[in-house]
């Protein structure tokens, strides 16, 4: 069920380098979110922005949800003045969220900058599930690194700062083959969220080793809820799905990107 509702700002923190983390009272959607879904929200009561802005759902806490924000532009920029106290316009919980019902028992999580939003959520439910987990989180530099919430973190940045020097598709490819974990790989699972070009890398590992992959695509969004058809995705098969109503979340083997 998709629930719209003004909810109450619980809290709203610098916790990295331009990134707020905020605490928004919604119990409707709290309880009923699945990891890998997200929200919208209306950041102004005007027209500008005229859009909703998606979030993923970083976790769910009681009747509490939070969010994971990057002050980039105009909506998160307003989004990032919001006080305790204040009223917000939400709609979710939004997309598909990940499978974790499949056979395996390791998940290594996989994330780019931002793209580390979806998964304390995941990791708090793989964890109740007993679920083995390997996190590698790849950012520019340490400054930009949030790993609140997340388990057994390996980490690389781009300018070296922290961890390994380089991409984080990069790391976990020489961790994969230099731990011969290619021996028993049916058991793993991979769960990916970045931008385009480290998902690809990701994808293109996971095809190259056969494994078990969905990722989460950060593609724009208008409506968020399957009317304005501004979220195509392309499908292997050749017809488009909707990122915000088939995804965000997608098997590896399902989508073109
Ligand atoms: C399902 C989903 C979940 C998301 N979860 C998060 C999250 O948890 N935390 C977070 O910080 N962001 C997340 N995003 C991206 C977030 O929605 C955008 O950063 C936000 O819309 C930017 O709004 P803005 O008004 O600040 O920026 P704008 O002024 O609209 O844009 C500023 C710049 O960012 C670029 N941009 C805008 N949206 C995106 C996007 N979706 N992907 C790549 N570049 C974009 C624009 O092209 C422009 O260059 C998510 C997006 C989707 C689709
Ligand atoms: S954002 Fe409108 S259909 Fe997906």
């Amino acid at each position: 069920m998709i629930i719209k509702t003004t909810a109450l700002v619980v809290s709203n923190e610098l916790v990295a380098e331009n990134i707020y983390r905020m605490e928004i009272l919604a119990p409707e959607i709290s309880q009923n979110a699945k990891p890998g879904q997200f929200i919208n929200i209306k950041v102004s009561e005007n027209f500008d922005p005229l859009l909703p802005r998606p979030f993923s759902i970083y976790n769910a806490i009681e009747d509490k949800i939070q969010i994971i924000f990057n002050a980039i532009g105009k909506g998160t920029k307003i989004l990032s003045t919001f006080k305790a106290g204040a009223s917000i316009n939400i709609i979710g919980p939004l997309g598909n969220g990940f499978n974790t019902t499949d056979e395996f028992d390791t998940a290594i999580i996989v994330a780019g900058g931002l793209g580390i939003a979806p998964f304390p959520f995941l990791t708090k439910i793989l964890k109740e599930k007993n679920k083995k987990i390997i996190t590698f989180i790849g950012a520019k530099t340490k400054h930009q690194l949030v790993t609140d919430g997340l388990e057994n973190i390996k980490i690389a940045t781009d300018d070296g700062s922290l961890g390994y020097k380089g991409t984080i598709i990069e790391f976990l490819k020489s961790n994969i083959t230099n731990t011969d974990l290619t021996s028993f790989l049916s058991t793993f699972k991979i769960f990916g969220c970045g931008p385009n070009p480290m998902l690809k890398a990701l994808v293109n590992l996971c095809n190259e080793l056969n494994l078990n992959c969905e990722i989460s695509v950060e593609t724009q969004m208008a409506c968020g809820t399957g009317l304005c058809r501004g979220c195509a995705v392309r499908s292997k098969g050749g017809i488009y799905k909707l990122a915000c109503k088939d995804g965000p979340v997608f098997n590896s083997n399902e989508i073109v990107l």
